[in-house]
């Protein structure tokens, strides 16, 4: 049997809406504050979709980006896979919508719901079909607007998301972001903790389902926060373990966006100092899926990540779910 593949890396992109959003805008019809949102969470501002764009518009437009970073033509990709937690409608996949946009006739096209993992999952998902032959070119998008999913009468969550879509290509000839190593994880059983109720199968949209505000993200905080702290640490020694790497050969660790506290913790688990992580729930709160990839693209784009650097990537989120990725930049 032949050795895998290699997978690389090819080219990275973003879109974040125009409208932001600042703490002191929300403590206006919310009973909260800037100083409250900041000391606990990091969050300064988010960007916020207009009322006609929807999650596939996002992706789009960050997957054009990728796509023109990768020289790489939409025609020519094999398999479209978008991660998404606030898909455009429950079917058809918004990767069906972002595929036919891009032109990308021989490409397959599906949703992966791992919430805020869903790049880590959607990532080692395309790199595997690359690894074993079933691809050559692979797009990878994170396209969320948790704005449509907020209960904006709630401080307690409503403070805490975004809107905004990251995109990497994936090929098995690319220079750069090779990706070593990847774990996935998953634990049902912390399926109360973070969840949207209603809108599916088990409760369909009622009268009573709207009056309730069940079609709104509900979500145990402190839970998740401790949930983040341990499962960060836990899951990128364990990939950087299966890439055979140190804890040492860490140079950059992008981690999911939910809170500074959270991100600080994870720095202090791998004696790095901040300047080793890529921030920017400053800017743009928790864009779930995409926090990812756009804090990967800003991080590109500036000119931090250098070749050679060893990357850790690391989501977490409901399901309860989580997903680290080792890249050799
Ligand atoms: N403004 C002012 N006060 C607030 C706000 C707000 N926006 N939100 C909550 N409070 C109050 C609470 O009511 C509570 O008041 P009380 O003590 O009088 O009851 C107090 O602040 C403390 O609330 P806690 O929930 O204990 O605050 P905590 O320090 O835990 O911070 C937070 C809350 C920021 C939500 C934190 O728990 C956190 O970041 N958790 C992880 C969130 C996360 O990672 N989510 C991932 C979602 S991603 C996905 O998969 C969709």
């Amino acid at each position: 049997m032949s050795a895998p593949r290699r997978v690389g890396i090819a080219g990275v992109g973003y879109y974040v809406p125009e409208r932001v959003v600042s703490n002191a805008d929300l403590a206006q019809s919310l009973d909260t504050s800037d100083e409250w949102i900041r000391s606990r969470t990091g969050i300064r501002e988010r960007r916020i979709a207009a009322a006609d764009q929807a999650a596939s518009d996002l992706g789009l437009a960050a997957a054009r980006q990728a796509l023109a970073d990768a020289g790489v033509a939409g025609e020519s990709l094999d398999l479209v896979i978008v991660a998404t937690a606030s898909p455009d409608m429950v079917f058809p996949s918004t990767a069906c919508l972002i595929q036919n946009q891009l032109g990308a006739v021989k490409a397959g096209a599906f949703d992966l719901t791992a919430v805020c993992s869903g790049f880590s999952y959607a990532l080692t998902t395309g790199a595997q079909a690359i690894a074993a032959g079933e691809a050559e070119r692979v797009l990878v998008v994170a396209a969320e607007k948790f704005s449509g999913l907020l209960d904006w009468t709630d401080r307690a969550t409503a403070v805490l998301m975004g809107d905004g879509a990251g995109a990497v290509v994936l090929t098995s000839d690319a220079p750069r972001g090779e990706i070593l190593a990847s774990v996935l994880g998953a634990d049902g059983t912390g399926i109360e903790q973070l969840g949207i109720p209603a809108g599916g199968s088990a409760q369909p949209a009622t009268h009573a389902t709207v009056e309730q505000r069940l079609h709104f993200m509900k979500m145990n905080g402190p839970e998740i926060y401790k949930f983040g702290v341990r499962i960060i640490g836990e899951s990128v020694a364990q990939a950087l373990a299966k890439a055979g790497l140190p804890e040492s050969a860490l140079d950059l660790l992008i981690p999911h966006q939910a809170n500074i506290r959270i991100i600080q913790s994870a720095a202090k688990r791998f004696n790095l100092s901040m300047d080793k992580i890529v921030v920017n729930i400053d800017r743009y709160s928790n864009t779930s899926a995409a926090s990812i990839p756009i804090a990967l693209a800003e991080a590109k784009q500036s000119g931090r990540l250098q070749p050679g650097m060893i990357v850790a990537t690391v989501g977490f989120g409901a399901g309860l779910t989580w997903g680290a990725n080792i890249l050799r930049w």
